[in-house]
């Protein structure tokens, strides 16, 4: 198959689907979101990722991607960043609505429910682009129902990068599927660390002080109670994990559902 838009000669990689783009929407220089058609056939869990890439070469560069949309939906929404000299964003920061997007059949990740012991509390830790797994999942029904409260906490280093997160929620707590359990349950979390904002400081920061706690009106993070999620950069998860460590709670995965997991946010 020669794919339209492609350049000449490059073909459908084994193993892809080949999507095509319906929206795209910046949000700052370094941030951007786009949704692509969902093939019939893909299934997913909420909070997984998927390889990405472009039909610009017989081998395309392929990264990896949460799915910031829920399993429900009938369209695959990225937030992505954007690198200037990115072997992969450097190009898909210029995508347009019509163009093609290559995936991978496959998902798969740790940030999913069935990885987590039942729990009265589900915190959800991003920095960045971080947040897209927890798009994800905090869209899906299955998450209020294992969960009394969900609280995702989201720092950036300025203003404008926590507009992705905040429209989502304001989304969600208005959604016709999920608004009704999300209105009183979902709770964001924001803060700064470059720019002036009411709440500044790193996220980790303001959990081992018990400020978010205090904000939130929410005990400390105990393993009786709380389960965790985790996705940022490699220095944030480790901050992170021993957050959780130190808090008493252990480390799960798909087949060894514990009380906190992580995920490195996939940056190019
Ligand atoms: P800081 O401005 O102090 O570096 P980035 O855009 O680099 O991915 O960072 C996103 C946010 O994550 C920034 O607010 C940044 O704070 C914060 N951050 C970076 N490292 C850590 C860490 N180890 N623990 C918690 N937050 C972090």
């Amino acid at each position: 198959m020669i794919l339209e838009g492609a350049p000449a000669g490059f073909g459908l990689p084994a193993g892809c689907h080949a999507l095509t783009v319906t929206e795209v929407q910046h949000y700052t220089d370094r941030l951007f979101r786009f949704r692509v058609t969902r093939p019939a056939s893909f299934r997913f869990r909420s909070g997984e990722f998927v390889m990405i890439g472009l039909p610009n070469a017989e081998r395309p560069v392929m990264r990896a991607y949460s799915i910031a949309s829920p399993a429900w939906d009938e369209t695959l929404e990225f937030y992505s960043i954007k690198v200037a000299e990115g072997p992969l964003t450097e190009h898909l920061q210029k995508i347009r609505v019509g163009d093609t997007v290559l995936m991978r059949k496959k998902a798969t990740g740790t940030l999913v429910l069935d990885a987590l012991k039942p729990g009265k509390r589900l915190w959800m830790l991003s920095t960045g682009t971080g947040i897209a797994p927890f798009a994800s999942l905090i869209r899906d029904p299955d998450t209020y129902e294992r969960f009394e409260q969900v609280i995702l906490c989201h720092g950036c280093r300025e203003v404008a990068e926590l507009a992705y997160g905040q429209e989502i929620v304001e989304a969600t707590k208005n959604d016709p599927l999920v608004g009704e359990y999300a209105a009183d349950r979902l709770h964001l979390y924001n803060a700064t660390t470059r720019e002036a904002y009411p709440v500044q400081g790193r996220i980790t920061d303001l959990i081992t002080s018990g400020a978010a706690s205090k904000a939130l009106n929410l005990p400390m993070i105990s393993p009786a109670d709380d389960r965790v999620m985790i996705c940022g950069s490699m220095a944030m998860l480790n901050d992170c994990r021993d957050i959780c460590l130190n808090s008493g709670l252990e480390e799960g995965a798909n087949n060894r559902p514990a009380e906190f997991v992580v995920e490195k946010a996939f940056v190019d």
